[in-house]
C-alpha cells in the first residue's frame, strides 16, 4: 500500500502535468497602448464585471490612467452615481455558488498569479463539451465552471482528438469576429487584465522617463561643472 502512494506521491506531478496539454500562446502585451486599454476596459465591463471584480483598481484611478473624460467615463460605467470605490461584482458567492457550484473569483491578484499567457490561451481555449452544465469545457483549465461569455466573437470551437488527446480546438462555427480580430480583442482584454491585477506599473514607468530625464540633465550638469572647476589646473 505504502509503496503505491509512494509513487503516486512522485508521478503526481508528472499525471497533473499531462492534464495541461495546451500549448500557451503568448499575446503581444503593451501597458503603455491607452487605447488597447480602453478597448479592453469596455470589454471587460460589459463581459466580465458582473461576475469578477478588480478590488485593487479603483474608479478613479482608472479615469485619471485611461484618460477618460466624464462623457466616456460615464458611458462605460452608467449605473455608477459616485466613482467612489473599486471595481467590485455585483455577484453575491451565495449566488455564484448556487449557480456555478463555485464563487466567481475577483481577478485582482489571480490575474497576476496566473500570467497574461495562461489567460490569453484560457480565454480562447473553451471547446463544446454537451458533458458540462453550460455546454462547453476548457482545454487549459478542465471542466472549469465559467460559461463562455466571449463565444459570439469567437464562433463555436470543438476539440479535435488524437488517441484520447486533445491535438487542437476547431472553429465549427463562426462568430462574428474574424480569427485575426478575435485574437487582437483577447490580448486587449489581456493587456487590461495585466494593468488592472497592478495599477501603479503605469504610473511606475511615468515616474522611470522623468528619473532618466532628470538624471541625463544632472549628468551634464556636473560635467560642466568639473569643466569649470579643473580649467586653471590642466
Ligand atoms: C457568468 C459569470 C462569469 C462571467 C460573466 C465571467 N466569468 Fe470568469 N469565471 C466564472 C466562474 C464561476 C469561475 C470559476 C470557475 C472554476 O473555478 O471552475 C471563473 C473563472 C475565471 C478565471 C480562472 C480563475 C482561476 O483562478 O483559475 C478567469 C481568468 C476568468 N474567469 C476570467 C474571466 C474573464 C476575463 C471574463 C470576461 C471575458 C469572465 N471571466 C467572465 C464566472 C464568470
Amino acid at each position: 500500500m505504502m509503496r503505491y502512494a509512494l509513487i503516486l506521491f512522485f508521478l503526481w506531478p508528472v499525471l497533473s502535468w499531462a492534464e495541461l496539454s495546451a500549448p500557451l500562446e503568448q499575446p503581444k502585451i503593451n501597458p503603455g497602448d491607452t487605447a488597447s486599454l480602453r478597448r479592453g476596459a469596455k470589454l471587460y465591463v460589459d463581459r466580465c464585471l458582473g461576475c469578477h471584480g478588480l478590488k485593487h483598481l479603483r474608479y478613479l484611478r482608472l479615469k485619471q490612467d485611461l484618460s477618460l473624460s466624464d462623457e466616456e467615463f460615464k458611458t462605460l460605467f452608467p449605473w455608477l452615481d459616485r466613482p467612489t470605490g473599486a471595481l467590485t461584482s455585483n455577484l453575491r458567492d451565495e449566488d455564484a455558488q448556487a449557480w456555478f457550484g463555485v464563487p466567481a473569483p475577483d481577478l485582482s491578484e489571480r490575474a497576476k498569479a496566473l500570467g497574461t499567457d495562461w489567460l490569453y490561451t484560457y480565454l480562447k481555449s473553451f471547446y463544446a463539451d454537451d458533458s458540462r452544465p453550460f455546454g462547453v469545457n476548457n482545454w487549459v483549465s478542465k471542466d472549469v465552471a465559467m460559461p463562455n461569455v466571449l463565444w459570439d466573437l469567437q464562433g463555436k470551437q470543438k476539440a479535435v482528438i488524437n488517441k484520447g488527446q486533445i491535438e487542437r480546438l476547431e472553429i465549427v462555427e463562426a462568430g462574428s469576429l474574424s480569427p485575426q480580430e478575435f485574437d487582437r480583442t483577447v490580448t486587449d482584454l489581456v493587456n487590461f487584465l495585466a494593468y488592472a491585477a497592478e495599477p501603479t506599473q503605469l504610473e511606475r514607468r511615468r515616474l522611470g522617463k522623468y528619473v532618466i530625464g532628470f538624471l541625463l540633465v544632472l549628468t551634464f550638469v556636473a560635467y560642466r561643472l568639473k569643466k569649470a572647476y579643473w580649467k586653471d589646473i590642466h
